[in-house]
């Protein structure tokens, strides 16, 4: 099989950080969520998490300036060698665009785009129910996926959960619209290009995965 040099796209909830986890438990590559860079970066407030959370607690994108270089400098990194899945990014064409440069000079070409599709109205239901490990960053459900053992993080084994900010329900609907506007001429840009993979994200949480790891072990 060759390199795998991954973007997972989808809107917010649609289970980028979900699938994320089992991908790379399977397939060994790093993950990089440009979500989850900017929200260690606000947690330790560096500068650039202090310039991000603006835009974040208001459900707007970061600006790509700002995006382009985190992702040029993770990229970078030797750790990406033998693979690399971003998540979260790109998430319009202006990133896309950035993105074939960064990677072409890098000589690590994405070659394949897995678009997790969900109906937005599912979406919001989704995010209000989200509470997620404090010591390792793994997602959970109220609903749909609960720990193994109540309280205890199947991951880590911890017993501190928190809700993100920007999961408030006035911060969903702008992201979510936001997002929207973005995702379509994405989907199309990757579409041309032959590297987009659609699978259907309104399925159980291990059917989804079923289908990924599919995809991703015929390429
Ligand atoms: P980011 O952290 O990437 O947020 P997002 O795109 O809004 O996506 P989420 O992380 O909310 O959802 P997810 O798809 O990972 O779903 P999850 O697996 O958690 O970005 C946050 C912010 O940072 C952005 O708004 C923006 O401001 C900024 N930013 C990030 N990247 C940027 C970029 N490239 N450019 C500019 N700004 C950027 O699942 C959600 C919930 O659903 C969980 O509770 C989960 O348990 C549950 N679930 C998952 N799958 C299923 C299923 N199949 N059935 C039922 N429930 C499910
Ligand atoms: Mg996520």
């Amino acid at each position: 099989m060759a390199t795998l040099n991954l973007v997972l796209m989808g809107l917010p909830g649609a289970g980028k950080g979900t699938q994320a986890q089992k991908i790379v438990d399977d397939f060994n590559i790093v993950h990089i969520s440009t979500g989850d860079i900017f929200r260690s970066a606000m947690k330790n407030k560096t500068t650039m998490g202090l310039k991000a959370q603006a835009f974040i607690d208001k459900g707007e994108l970061v600006p790509d300036e700002v995006t382009d270089g985190i992702v040029k400098e993770r990229l970078s990194k030797d750790d990406v060698n033998d693979g690399y899945m971003l998540d979260g990014y790109p998430r319009n064409l202006e990133q896309a665009d950035a993105l074939e440069s960064i990677s072409s000079e890098l000589k690590r070409d994405v070659n394949a785009v897995i678009n997790i599709h969900v109906d937005p109205e599912v979406l919001v239901k989704r995010l209000s129910g989200r509470f997620i490990c404090k010591t390792c960053g793994a997602t959970y459900h109220k609903i749909y996926h609960l720990p193994k053992v109540e309280g205890t993080c199947d991951v880590c084994g911890g017993h501190d959960f928190y809700q993100r900010d920007d999961d408030k329900p006035e911060t969903v609907k702008n992201r979510m619209n936001v997002n929207v506007k973005m995702n379509t001429p994405l989907v199309d840009f990757y579409e041309e290009k032959g590297l987009l993979y659609t699978v259907n994200g309104e399925q159980y949480i291990d059917k989804v995965y079923k289908e990924i790891k599919q995809i991703l072990s015929n390429l």
